[in-house]
C-alpha cells in the first residue's frame, strides 16, 4: 500500500502512545485523526484532524469510523492505572475488553486493519521472558481485560488484526492524565526525594518512540498476527528506576529497593513478565534502542 493511500485512525491520542503515534505520522505526512474520550489536548495536533470517541460508546465509534473511513486503526484507548482496574472491574472491562470488540463490531466485513496495544500483564510471571505463543493467566483485572480484549479479536474471526504487546512503556508526554513510574520517578528524584521500587518485579521496559516505529512499520506493511514490542534488556524494577536516577545525575542512593509484598500495591503484578522480542527483530526489522541511548533522545526537561 502507497503512504498516500494510508489513512489512520488513532484511539487514545492524549495518552502517552498516542500522543506520540500523533506526532509521527503528523510528521510524516500521513492522513490520520485523532481520537479521544474528551477535548484534544495536544498543542500540535490540529482540531481538524481531531474527533471525540469515546470506544465503550458504539454509535460514535460507528459515526466516527464511516465518515473518517480509515485504513487502519491503532486502538492505544486503555484503562492504564492497574490498581484503579482492581477497585473499578466494569469500568476496565468495559474500556478494555468490550470497546475492542465494539472496535471488531464494527469493522467486520471491511479490510480496515486493527492494530491493538496489549500486554505483558496478561501472563502471570512464572517464566523469565514470554514468547508470542505463550499461554496467558493474567493475574489482575487490568491484565485480565487486556486478555479479554485479545480474545475477542480471535474469537471474531475478523483477520486484519495485529496485537503488539508492551511492557512498561516510557518517555514524556505533554498534560498526561497518568502518570507513569519513569516521569514520577524523575521528578521525586529532581525534588530531592527517596523513592521505595520493587525490586523482585522483572520487566523490558520499552522507549515509547520504538512502539510508535513498530506500529509505523505495521501500517507500512501490513504484517498481521502478536508480536512482542519490548526493550532489549530484562531489567527489576529498581535497577531500571537505578539506570534513570544515574542518568539525571541524582542520588542513586535515594532509590531503595524494596519487595512486593512489602509495598502491597492493589493489584497483584507477574513477577518476572518480560517478553522476548526475536519474532519482532526477524519479521518486523524491529531494533529496540540501547536504554541509555533512549534516555538521551528524551527531552527530560518536557
Ligand atoms: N504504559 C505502559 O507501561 C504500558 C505497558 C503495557 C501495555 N500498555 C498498553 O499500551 C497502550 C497505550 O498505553 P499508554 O501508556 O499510552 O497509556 P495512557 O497514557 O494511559 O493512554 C491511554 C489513553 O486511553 C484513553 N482512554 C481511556 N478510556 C477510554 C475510552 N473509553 N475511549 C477512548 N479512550 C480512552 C485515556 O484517556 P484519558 O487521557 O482521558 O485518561 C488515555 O489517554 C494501552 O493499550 C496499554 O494497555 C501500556
Amino acid at each position: 500500500m502507497s503512504k498516500s493511500t494510508e489513512k489512520v485512525l488513532i484511539t487514545g491520542s492524549n495518552g502517552l502512545l498516542g500522543q506520540k503515534l500523533v506526532k509521527y505520522f503528523q510528521e510524516h505526512n500521513i492522513e490520520f485523526l485523532a481520537t479521544a474520550p474528551n477535548e484534544n489536548k495536544l498543542s500540535f495536533c490540529p482540531n481538524k484532524n481531531f474527533a471525540i470517541l469515546d470506544i465503550t460508546n458504539m454509535v460514535k465509534i460507528e459515526e466516527v469510523i464511516q465518515s473518517f473511513n480509515p485504513t487502519h486503526i491503532i486502538n492505544t484507548a486503555a484503562m492504564t492505572n492497574v490498581d484503579a482496574c482492581e477497585e473499578q472491574e466494569t469500568e476496565c472491562f468495559n474500556v478494555n475488553a468490550i470497546g475492542v470488540a465494539n472496535i471488531i463490531e464494527e469493522i467486520e466485513g471491511t479490510d480496515i486493519h486493527l492494530i491493538q496495544i496489549s500486554t505483558d500483564f496478561i501472563f502471570d510471571g512464572k517464566k523469565k521472558l514470554y514468547a508470542e505463543e505463550d499461554t496467558p493467566n493474567p493475574l489482575s483485572n487490568y491484565g485480565k481485560s487486556k486478555w479479554r480484549g485479545e480474545e475477542v479479536i480471535f474469537e471474531s474471526g475478523y483477520n486484519n488484526f495485529t496485537i503488539l504487546r508492551t511492557s512498561i512503556v516510557y518517555g514524556v508526554g505533554e498534560k498526561l492524565n497518568k502518570g507513569n513510574i519513569f516521569s514520577w520517578a524523575i521528578n521525586e528524584l529532581r525534588a530531592g526525594k527517596d523513592l521505595n521500587i520493587v525490586n523482585d518485579q522483572f520487566r523490558t521496559p520499552t522507549f515509547v518512540d520504538d512502539l510508535v516505529q513498530a506500529c509505523a512499520k505495521v501500517v507500512d506493511s501490513n504484517e498481521f498476527g502478536v508480536y512482542n514490542i519490548a526493550g532489549g534488556e530484562l531489567l527489576s524494577m529498581h535497577e531500571y528506576i537505578v539506570k534513570v536516577a544515574n542518568y539525571v545525575g541524582a542520588d542513586v542512593k535515594k532509590v531503595h529497593a524494596i519487595t512486593s509484598e512489602k509495598l502491597n500495591q492493589k493489584a497483584q503484578r507477574p513477577i518476572s513478565s518480560g517478553l522476548d522480542i526475536d519474532k519482532a527483530k526477524t519479521e518486523l526489522d524491529y531494533i529496540p534502542t540501547e536504554f541509555v541511548l533512549s534516555l538521551s533522545k528524551i527531552d527530560l526537561d518536557n
